[in-house]
């Protein structure tokens, strides 16, 4: 386990990816078909992926792509880029037979996180996979920001885009990027949705947006935070009153937590978040 843990004042929107990785979460992210499928973080028949290291070596051409409010760095930034679009017609053809509405793209990083956004939403925008950093000192690829006292790892890619401003925090910015896969939204989230409530919806939207990256209910979701519903829901052994306050300002209650605080839900969403976790925990797989 690495030590170098990533503490963020800032809002989740820009967290990416922190490197506050393992060595098990590693392995949870290459390529399906290179190792034996037992090790692989939730092979799903019904997605389609591309681990990009593999790839790297016969991408296109990168072109240099200015960013004018990089939420990742807080200022203007070049880098080489090669666009989504190109990369998923090159690698992930079958995309265009998906329909994109009802598709998720899922950015997996080595630490773990897993952000996820519609394809369609992504598509809307000029996004590019960013190979390097134009401002990176000689002979390497990348610059690695500072948050505090430790230095964040933004190889091998990062997601950008040229039209997103940073204050849009639907949009995901993935750094430490390995992998894209492709899923059918409502086959993935189904098990999550509140089907027995539609009082919950809000809060299963509320989540999905602001937690799922990084934690998993009845195992989907992120990895890089613990599990919240299976085998117990963090309402059954947390009071539940705390976990709001918990979520505010994780680091009042956890010495160097892992967690950044989530800064930009009000009181009422944190609720509706909370009773949604109480809903999963008579829901579970
Ligand atoms: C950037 C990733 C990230 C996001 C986003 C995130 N968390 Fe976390 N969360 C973590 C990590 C990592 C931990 C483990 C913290 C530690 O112990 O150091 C954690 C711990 C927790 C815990 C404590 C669980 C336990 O049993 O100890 C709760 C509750 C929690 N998160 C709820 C939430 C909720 C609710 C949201 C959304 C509003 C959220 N988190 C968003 C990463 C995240």
């Amino acid at each position: 386990m690495r030590t170098a843990f990533l503490v963020l004042g800032l809002g989740i929107s820009i967290v990416g990816c922190t490197n506050s990785q393992t060595s098990d979460n590693q392995s949870s992210v290459v390529d399906s078909t290179a190792v034996d499928s037992a090790t692989v973080s939730a092979p799903k028949k019904d997605s389609l992926s591309v681990y990009l290291p593999d790839i790297k070596a016969s991408l296109p051409e990168a072109q240099t792509v200015e960013v004018k409010d990089d939420p990742v760095f807080s200022k203007i930034k070049s880098y080489k880029a090669v666009s989504l679009v190109t990369v998923l017609d090159q690698f992930l053809p079958a995309y265009k037979s998906l329909n994109i509405k009802e598709t998720q793209i899922v950015f997996e990083c080595e630490d773990g996180y897993n952000p996820s956004m519609s394809l369609e939403k992504v598509l809307s925008k000029k996004a590019f996979i960013a190979i390097s950093d134009v401002d990176a000192p000689k002979g390497e690829e990348w610059v690695n920001p500072k948050k505090g006292d430790h230095e964040m790892k933004i190889a091998p890619f990062y997601v950008i885009y040229t039209d997103v401003p940073a204050q849009d925090v639907s949009f995901k910015w993935p750094y430490n990027l390995v992998k894209i896969s492709l899923s059918a939204a409502s086959k993935e989230l189904a098990v999550l949705f509140p089907k027995e409530d539609d009082t919950q919806v809000k809060g299963f939207e509320l989540f999905k947006v602001n937690c799922l990256t990084c934690h998993s209910l009845n195992k989907v979701g992120g990895k890089m935070g613990p599990e919240l519903n299976y085998p117990k829901s963090v309402t059954e052994y947390w009071q539940v009153d705390q976990i709001k306050q918990f979520v505010k300002a994780p680091a009042s209650f956890r010495n160097e937590c892992k967690m950044p605080a989530v800064t930009h839900l009000t009181d009422k969403e944190l609720d509706e978040i909370v009773n949604y976790l109480k809903y999963m925990a008579k829901h579970k797989v």
